[in-house]
């Protein structure tokens, strides 16, 4: 049986299982009388607005249990870390904007911008709620995620987005620095991928996963490429993002590191990046956020495995 939301407002679309190919056609909200369509049979006359709701809500409740996009119709939630500033802001109030309940995780020192992310996503309608934790330490993952579940309900999305920069010559890096790059880039990804399956399994109704990567984080881009292979039968699909140069605070970090190295005065380094870029400018949170904003959309549903580019064409893939 296929429904068809004939102007998208009711928010429902897709394929329900089985093998009938009775349609029912939804109406526009604008343009009662509601008609309903169910192939062979005769129209049969509207449904009231509020029958129709309730109708479309129980319908998209159908759709989430068998693991099918979900429908605005029903609250969503989604964890993104690292979401105190820059693209994991952007991405945090672009999810509120797309229909998403946020869990806005960071550093506790942090809690000032936190508390601002976490206002703004209730000024646009959305529950938020704040859950300090490092990345790099499961329990307080696992802390995060259980936070998230126990005031938004089921999750539907992880946004793995924390992560550090470190500027220096290879050759320089010491033990520590290494090792702390790795627990919060890499691990700190693994062990939000991790928590965040475990529920979307325990839910069981699928999920989606979302890693930040970058040249920098290869081994982020592999492993989401062997988690997307083992949670498939979950239908947990696995995607990461690779932004290019974005203005954020951890590239004013880079271009001090950069300047230090090679001596060109502040922002001269950021700017230099420019000339590497096909679109001919450095990039807004915001343009990552768009990506992401498709990633958690159920019109991703099909792409599982894949670091998408945003880099406004650095690297060609
Ligand atoms: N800015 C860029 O040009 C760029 C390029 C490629 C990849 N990335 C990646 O995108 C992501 C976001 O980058 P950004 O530019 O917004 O950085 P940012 O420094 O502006 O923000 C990162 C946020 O992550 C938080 N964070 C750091 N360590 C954490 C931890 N252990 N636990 C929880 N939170 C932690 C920070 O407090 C900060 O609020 C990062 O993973 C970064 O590696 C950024």
């Amino acid at each position: 049986m296929a429904l068809t939301s004939l102007d998208g407002n009711t928010g429902i679309g897709g394929l329900l299982p089985g093998k009938s190919d009775r349609t029912i056609h939804i109406g526009s909200r604008a343009q009662p009388p509601w008609m309903v369509d169910v192939g062979p049979f005769p129209q049969v006359p509207a449904l009231e607005m509020g029958h129709m709701t309730t109708c479309a809500i129980e319908i998209s409740i159908l759709f989430v249990k068998q693991g099918f996009a979900t429908s605005k119709a029903v609250s969503k939630s989604a964890i993104v870390t690292g979401a105190g500033q820059g693209i994991g802001k952007a991405i945090a109030l672009r999810l509120a904007q797309d229909g998403f309940d946020i869990c806005v995780n960071d550093l506790e020192m942090n809690s000032g911008m936190v508390t601002n992310v976490v206002e703004d996503i209730k000024a646009l309608g959305r529950k938020a709620v704040p859950a300090y934790g490092d990345v790099s330490k499961l329990p307080q993952v696992e802390a995060m995620v259980d936070t998230s579940v126990n005031q938004l309900g089921p999750l539907d999305v992880i946004v793995a987005n924390a992560g550090i920069a470190h500027v220096q010559w290879a050759m320089d890096a010491k033990e520590a620095d290494i090792q702390r790059l790795f627990e919060v880039n890499f691990s700190g990804v693994v062990y939000s991928d991790q928590a965040a399956a475990r529920q979307f399994i325990k839910q069981g109704s699928g999920g989606k996963i979302i890693n930040a990567a970058s040249a920098t984080k290869a081994a982020v881009r592999s492993f989401t490429q062997s988690l997307a292979m083992e949670l498939a039968d979950h239908k947990i699909t696995v995607n990461a993002y690779a932004p290019g140069v974005v203005d954020s605070s951890m590239w004013e970090t880079i271009d001090k590191g950069m300047g230090e190295i090679n001596g060109l005065p502040k922002g001269e380094n950021f700017q230099k990046t420019k000339s590497t870029i096909t679109m001919g400018r450095t990039s807004v949170p915001e343009d990552v956020a768009k990506m992401v904003s498709f990633l958690a959309s159920s019109d991703s549903d099909y792409v599982t495995g894949q670091t998408m580019l945003v880099d406004g064409g650095i690297a060609f893939s």
